[in-house]
C-alpha cells in the first residue's frame, strides 16, 4: 500500500493499493454514524468490504444507493439524499463515505460539503479516472440543464482510500480512458515518476498488473497532490493548468456524437494542444511525436472519429465555463529540457487550423 499526503490545512491521506478500503474503519473511528454513498452495481461488489470495516471499528454504517449515469448528479439526487441522510439521523459529527465513480464522489462531495452546514466526507474512488483526478482536491458539483457541474463547492474530503481491487472488475474501455489523464500527468512538468513508469511499463498497466497500477496510480496522485496543494481553490493558475488537454475535450463531450469517454477525449485534447504549442513554435516536433507515442503506447486515441465541424467546437470552446473570455488553452512550452505548462488566449486561426488537422479536423 502506498500513502500520498496531500498537503493542505488539514492535511489528509490518499491510501493507494490493494486493500485500502480495508482501512475505512480507522479513518473514521470515533464517529457514530457513517453513510456509504453508492450506485447499485458498485455496492454488489465493494461495499460489503467497507461496511464490514466499519462496523469492526464500531461505527454505524448503512448504504444510500444513487442512480447511476451523470444524468443522477442532479440537484433533485442531492434533495433525495439528504431527506434520506436525515430520516437516518446523520448528525453534523457523523460522515459521508463516497464510494464509487466520478458521479458518486461528485454527488456525495457536494451533499457532505451542504448537509447540516458541512460533515466529513471519504472519497472511495473505484475507478482509474476518480482514482487519479476527481477523489483528490475536493471539488464537487452536481449539473444544471444549462451545464455540467453548475453549482457545487470545494470540500476537501478526510481522506481518499484508492483500492488497487476496484480496477480489475472495470469494463476495459473505462479502465483504457482513465489512462487519458494518467496520460495527462505523465506528459507535466510534474510527472517525471508518472512518465517513467508508462515508458518502461505500459505492458504491466495494459494488463492491469496490481503492482504497477498501484505504483501508477500513486504517482498520478503525487502530481494532482502537489497541485491542489499549491493552489487548493484555483486562483493563482497552478491548478488550472490540470486542465492541460481539456479545452478540446470539453468541446468534444458538449457537441457530443464522438462516442469519446472523457479519458478518451482528453488523450486527443493532449495532441490537439500539443500541435497547437508547436504552430506556435512553443515545442518542437520530437517533443510532440514523443507525446504522441507515449498516448500511442497507453492504446488512447489521438484523432476525433467522425467529421466533426471546427466551427461549432470553436464556439464550445469560447463558452467554456474555464475560458474566462475568449479561447483558453493550456498549453506546454519548452524551458532547458523540459517542459513548462501556461495558459494561452486566442490563437491565431493558422495555429488553430494546424491544431485540428494534427487531430483529424479538416477546417
Ligand atoms: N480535474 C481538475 C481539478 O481537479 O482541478
Amino acid at each position: 500500500m502506498e500513502r500520498v499526503t496531500v498537503e493542505l490545512a488539514p492535511p489528509y491521506d490518499v491510501l493507494v493499493g490493494d486493500g485500502a478500503l480495508a482501512e475505512a474503519g480507522s479513518l473514521v473511528a470515533g464517529r457514530r454514524k457513517v453513510a456509504i454513498v453508492s450506485q447499485a452495481g458498485v455496492a454488489d461488489f465493494h461495499a460489503p468490504t467497507v461496511t464490514t470495516a466499519l462496523h469492526a471499528a464500531g461505527v454505524d454504517a448503512d448504504v444510500f444507493l444513487i442512480d447511476d449515469g451523470e444524468d443522477a448528479k442532479t440537484l433533485a439526487t442531492v434533495d433525495d439524499l439528504c431527506r434520506r441522510l436525515a430520516d437516518w439521523g446523520l448528525l453534523r459529527g457523523d460522515a459521508v463515505l463516497a464510494l464509487g465513480g466520478g458521479v458518486v464522489g461528485d454527488t456525495a462531495g457536494f451533499v457532505a460539503a451542504v448537509y447540516h452546514r458541512g460533515v466529513a466526507v471519504v472519497q472511495a474512488p473505484t475507478t482509474l479516472l476518480a482514482q487519479v483526478d476527481a477523489a483528490i482536491g475536493g471539488k464537487t458539483a452536481v449539473n444544471l440543464p444549462q451545464g455540467k457541474n453548475l453549482v457545487g463547492a470545494f470540500h476537501q474530503p478526510i481522506g481518499v482510500l484508492a483500492d488497487a481491487r476496484t480496477l480489475a472488475t472495470l469494463p476495459p474501455r473505462e479502465f483504457r480512458a482513465g489512462l487519458g489523464e494518467v496520460a495527462k500527468y505523465a506528459l507535466m512538468p510534474e510527472g517525471a515518476a508518472v512518465a517513467t513508469i508508462v515508458r518502461n511499463e505500459a505492458d504491466g498497466v495494459l494488463a492491469r498488473d496490481a503492482e504497477v497500477l498501484t505504483r501508477l496510480v500513486a504517482a498520478s496522485v503525487a502530481v494532482k497532490a502537489r497541485i491542489v496543494g499549491a493552489d487548493p481553490e484555483e486562483r493563482t493558475g497552478i491548478r488550472a493548468t490540470l486542465n492541460y488537454g481539456h479545452t478540446l475535450a470539453h468541446a468534444l463531450e458538449t457537441v457530443g456524437g464522438y462516442e469519446l469517454l472523457h479519458g478518451e477525449a482528453v488523450a486527443v485534447g493532449l495532441v490537439f494542444a500539443d500541435a497547437l504549442a508547436g504552430a506556435l513554435e512553443r515545442v518542437d516536433t520530437a517533443t510532440m511525436d514523443d507525446h504522441r507515442a507515449l498516448l500511442c503506447s497507453l492504446d488512447l486515441p489521438t484523432e476525433v472519429p467522425g467529421e466533426p465541424d471546427p466551427v461549432q467546437l470553436l464556439e464550445v470552446m469560447q463558452r467554456d465555463k474555464k475560458a474566462s473570455g475568449g479561447l483558453t488553452f493550456v498549453l506546454p512550452q519548452r524551458q532547458g529540457d523540459g517542459i513548462v505548462l501556461d495558459a494561452v488566449h486566442d490563437p491565431d486561426t493558422r495555429a488553430l487550423d494546424a491544431a485540428f488537422a494534427a487531430v483529424g479536423v479538416r477546417s
